[in-house]
């Protein structure tokens, strides 16, 4: 265990993103994007969800996949969006469990199989392609077709591209109207508002067993600003000061150390 673990009383590394599903921080904001992600699927429809780098994107499909039944859906859960559209049906048969086959055509038809059978047996697969925003566009022209069964009268599939704002912007080109105009619910995770990042320290803090305010009230507003509401920024941030404050020997985290820490973070990029 790191020396600042241990000067905190802490059992490990708060800020660390390994934490389990259950552990997630949903304040009301997240708990209502759950809501309607979780409604979107039981209505077997597509989902567009946005937001900055590092707002809590991924963690709310974390937080998705530890609320839905899990009889009734099958998540598959794919990243790996640089992937020409061969490479990317071959991963999705990977994904589903599915021998890859040697032709586009043949991975297409293994899969389209696929889910008509799940859909037969009642199990509604759900699609989760995190990082959409790299998709190829040759992927992006081929994924409405996933949605379109049965002469486009039913949905055997929900898909939920996840990604950066400029997602939203190349699904809106002409070029893709025909997957953005099925996808009915088009979702943006906003970055955490003054508020939000004081509960989230406190949260994440109470997950490791530390009760007590650690940082003062001005370290927290300095944190805000530099962050800008951006988890994965605060992670590493307030992370810094509490290394930073543990090697004065002192107890809490004040705003000239939070000052440092940023100055020298922003002086690395
Ligand atoms: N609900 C949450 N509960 C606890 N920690 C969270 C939560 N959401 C985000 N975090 C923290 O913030 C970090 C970044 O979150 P996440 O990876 O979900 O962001 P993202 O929006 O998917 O970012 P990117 O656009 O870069 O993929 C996580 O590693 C985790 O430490
Ligand atoms: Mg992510």
């Amino acid at each position: 265990m790191s020396t600042w673990v241990s000067h905190f009383g802490l059992a490990s590394s708060p800020f660390s993103k390994e934490i389990d599903d259950e552990h997630l921080w949903l304040p009301s904001s997240k708990h209502a994007l759950v809501d309607q992600l979780s409604d979107a699927l039981s209505e077997r429809a597509s989902v567009l969800l946005t937001g900055e780098p590092g707002v809590g994107k991924t963690c709310v499909l974390r937080a998705l996949r530890h609320r839905l039944p899990q009889a009734g859906f099958r998540l598959t859960y794919c990243h790996n969006a640089t992937l020409g559209r061969r490479d990317f049906y071959r991963q999705l048969c990977l994904a589903l469990g599915l021998a890859p086959s040697a032709t586009a055509a043949a991975v297409f038809y293994a899969v389209s199989s696929h889910i008509e059978e799940l859909g037969r047996e009642r199990v509604h697969p759900v699609f989760l392609l995190d990082e959409s925003h790299l998709l190829h566009q040759d992927t992006l022209d081929h994924l409405h077709i996933l949605l379109n069964y049965e002469w486009d009268r039913r949905a055997l599939l929900s898909l939920i591209l996840v990604g950066l704002p400029e997602l939203e912007d190349r699904l809106t080109m002409r070029r893709n109207r025909s997957l953005f105009s099925r996808i009915h619910w088009r979702l943006h995770l906003d970055p955490l508002v003054p508020d939000d990042t004081g509960e989230y320290l406190r949260t994440r803090l109470a997950g490791v067993g530390c009760e007590r305010e650690i940082f003062s009230s001005d370290a927290v507003a300095m944190l805000h600003e530099a962050t800008v509401g951006a988890m994965r920024d605060l992670d590493r941030l307030a992370t810094a000061a509490l290394r930073e404050t543990a090697r004065k020997k002192k107890k809490l985290v004040e705003r000239d150390v939070v000052a440092r820490v940023i100055d020298r973070d922003s002086r690395e990029d």
